[in-house]
């Protein structure tokens, strides 16, 4: 299996588990023209209401031209009226018929059968047992005579015992997969199809060598060109079969970089279309019905895609304090897994902590704290009146950033109360308390809190404050002895103070910061790893094409156009490891050479290798 029939699956693997089950015609230039239906996946497993299930493949069916996904036909009587099936053209899936008593097949129309789900894992084409038990009637014709092609699977065609005038087919010609299996027993006899010349990879349109299909046609063909296959083998554009869709960046000659193609379409299924259908969203290149897990949804301009979301994928959580949810504890602690944000409070109380005899709750287990790690933001407020004796700071919350403070506490937004197990707070992502007084009492052990510049982080908010915001702090370890035992702030730490003990617990730096911990300088001149500082005093890298040189500053910025010297080569203003080769751009395929100076320069036009 090549990588891209590998990635065509995944797209159906997501098209199939699309609950629209209904027939579908698309119009207009945005969605795709051909009829496109979901096709069934029931195996034999089908209802005993043959009515309903012959009403419902019914309207599945008709008009459909593609079927993504597999089409299932079982247990219907010899009276039924299957003509609606004429339309179909392309079967993504397999094709099941079993236990039927009709006499023909009518999937005239049929060329291509893709095999990208295989019945029993290894069958394209399934036709069996379709006779009827106690008396006359059975499959008497497969009115397959169009199809040319089953590009995965085999094919098996068992126990019809009335399928004498079957069309007289040379299987090993169809089915593309030389491993495929083929099982066709008790029915009629069998005669080969048009042989095309060895030159034309099984697929022409008469004899002579020269009446071969283009390649990236499927199921046989009117002509040589793209535009007369039959089906594709890959995707269809606007009627010309295409080894990819117009993609979705393209090269830009005048600002030498790759920017998106406003021409661009997308995958869905075996065709190309500018939109993805109503309840698909882009991943990639393709049209999806979701997005792969570590992804979300966004809508840009009017269309939805997928996009990582770079750490945790938001997720909102019903937070505690309401009367039968008073305290995070150990039946409720698994419902923060995965919670980026908290739709309400967090409170931490005794009866949570050490557990509730009276309501059968045990003690919570210390390591659970940790599903608090992803919490980046608590809308109303925090409220630790207990603690496990294990943990000496909130560690647990290293990734909050914010306390809203939209409702609160007896008018606190923190508070932190009578624990003695606490010796600093660890919240060294915290940057913004909008609103609501700090209250911090009776923790005889606690140092550093004191530290803390609380000005700053209650005015960082974008609210006005509206309320004395003085900090309530008391009764907590005394200050000069916290320093006795040196439990100071980093001398890296500004004089906006620290959460705890080291160059990683500081509310500011006093120089620079990589990655959430302050250093004295970024590696500007030396170094293997050069950076440079943004504006907030962060250390980032440069771009790996730029040049490192001795003594000297490397970049000025991110970017490959921000290097003070290329490493290697240049393409306008950027570094480039290579110059671009067989790039797509607007106007036809790029490619270009490097000059003597490092630099890429285009190749004439009429070249097409480079
Ligand atoms: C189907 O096959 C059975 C058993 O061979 C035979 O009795 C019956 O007449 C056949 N039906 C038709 C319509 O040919
Ligand atoms: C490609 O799609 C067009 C509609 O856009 C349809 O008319 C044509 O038959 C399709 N061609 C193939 C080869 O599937
Ligand atoms: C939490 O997120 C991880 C990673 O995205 C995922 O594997 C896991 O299933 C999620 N768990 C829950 C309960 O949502
Ligand atoms: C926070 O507490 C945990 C366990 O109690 C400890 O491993 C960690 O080093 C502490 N962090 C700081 C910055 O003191
Ligand atoms: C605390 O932060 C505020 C606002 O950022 C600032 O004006 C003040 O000087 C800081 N105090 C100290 C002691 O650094
Ligand atoms: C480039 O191609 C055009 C059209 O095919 C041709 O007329 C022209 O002579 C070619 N130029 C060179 C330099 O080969």
């Amino acid at each position: 299996m090549t990588a891209l029939t590998r990635k065509v699956q995944q797209v159906f693997f997501f098209l199939l588990l699309c609950a629209r089950c209904s027939a579908q015609t698309q119009e207009g230039d945005q969605t795709p023209e051909v009829a496109v239906c979901t096709g069934t996946q029931n195996s034999l497993s089908m209802t005993g209401d043959t009515d309903k299930q012959y009403e419902l493949t019914k309207k599945m069916y008709t008009g459909c031209v593609i079927v993504m996904g597999n089409l299932e036909i079982a247990m219907m009587e010899h009276t039924r009226d299957f003509s609606f099936l004429q339309s179909i053209k392309e079967v993504t899936g397999y094709i099941l018929f079993a236990v039927n008593e009709f006499s023909r097949l009518p999937l005239d129309n049929l060329r291509v059968i893709r095999g990208n789900t295989l019945f029993e894992d290894r069958y394209a084409l399934a036709v069996m047992l379709n006779y009827q038990r106690d008396g006359q009637h059975g499959l008497q014709e497969l009115g397959l005579t169009h199809l040319t092609e089953i590009l995965d699977g085999g094919v098996k065609i068992t126990q019809n015992r009335n399928l004498s005038y079957a069309p007289q087919v040379n299987w090993l010609d169809i089915v593309k997969d030389e491993s495929a299996h083929i099982e066709i027993e008790d029915n009629g006899p069998k005669l080969t199809k048009t042989v095309c010349a060895p030159q034309c990879n099984g697929r022409c349109f008469g004899r002579n060598p020269s009446e071969c299909c283009h390649n990236e046609c499927a199921g046989g063909c009117m002509g040589p060109l793209e535009s007369d296959c039959f089906a594709c083998k890959n995707f269809n554009n606007s009627g010309s079969c295409v080894a990819q869709c117009p993609q979705t960046v393209i090269y830009n000659r005048n600002t030498f970089k790759m920017e998106p193609n406003p021409n661009a379409k997308y995958q869905y299924g075996s065709i190309c279309v500018s939109q993805c259908p109503p309840n698909f969203v882009v991943h990639e290149s393709s049209c999806v019905s979701n997005c792969p897990a570590d992804n979300t949804e966004v809508e840009k301009n009017g269309v939805k895609r997928c996009e990582p979301c770079g750490g945790f994928c938001p997720k909102a959580c019903e937070g505690t304090g309401s009367p039968n949810r008073e305290t995070v504890d150990a039946s409720n602690i698994d419902s923060f897994i995965n919670c980026t944000k908290i739709q309400g409070s967090l409170d931490f109380l005794v009866t949570g902590i050490k557990g509730d005899s009276y309501k059968n709750i045990p003690a919570l287990d210390p390591e659970k704290l940790n599903v608090f790690s992803t919490v980046q933001e608590i809308s109303d407020y925090l409220n630790i009146q207990s603690w496990p004796e294990s943990l000496s700071n909130l560690s647990v919350f290293s990734n909050l950033h914010t306390i809203q403070g939209r409702t609160l506490y007896r008018g606190y937004s923190l508070l932190l109360v009578k624990i003695e197990s606490l010796t600093s707070l660890g919240l060294h992502s915290l940057q913004k308390i909008n609103d609501g007084i700090v209250y911090i009492s009776g923790n005889k052990n606690l140092c550093y809190h004191n530290t803390v510049n609380w000005t700053r982080i209650q005015n960082s908010g974008s609210r006005p404050q509206k309320r004395n915001k003085q900090p309530e702090i008391r009764n907590n370890r005394a200050l000069d002895e916290c320093a006795k035992e040196n439990h100071v702030c980093d001398p890296l730490c500004s004089s906006d103070g620290c959460w705890g003990p080291g160059p990683a617990q500081c509310v500011s730096c006093k120089t620079y910061r990589r990655g959430g911990v302050c250093v004295e300088d970024c590696m500007f001149l030396t170094g293997k790893m050069r950076e440079f500082a943004t504006e907030s005093r962060e250390c980032m890298p440069c771009h790996a094409q730029c040049k490192v040189q001795e003594g000297k500053e490397t970049c000025r910025g991110p970017g490959a156009d921000q290097c003070v010297a290329c490493a290697s080569l240049q393409d306008g203003p950027h570094c480039v490891s290579s110059c671009p080769e067989g790039l797509m751009g607007g106007e036809g395929v790029i490619y270009k050479y490097p000059n003597k100076r490092g630099r890429c320069e285009q190749c004439h036009i009429n070249c097409t290798q480079g």
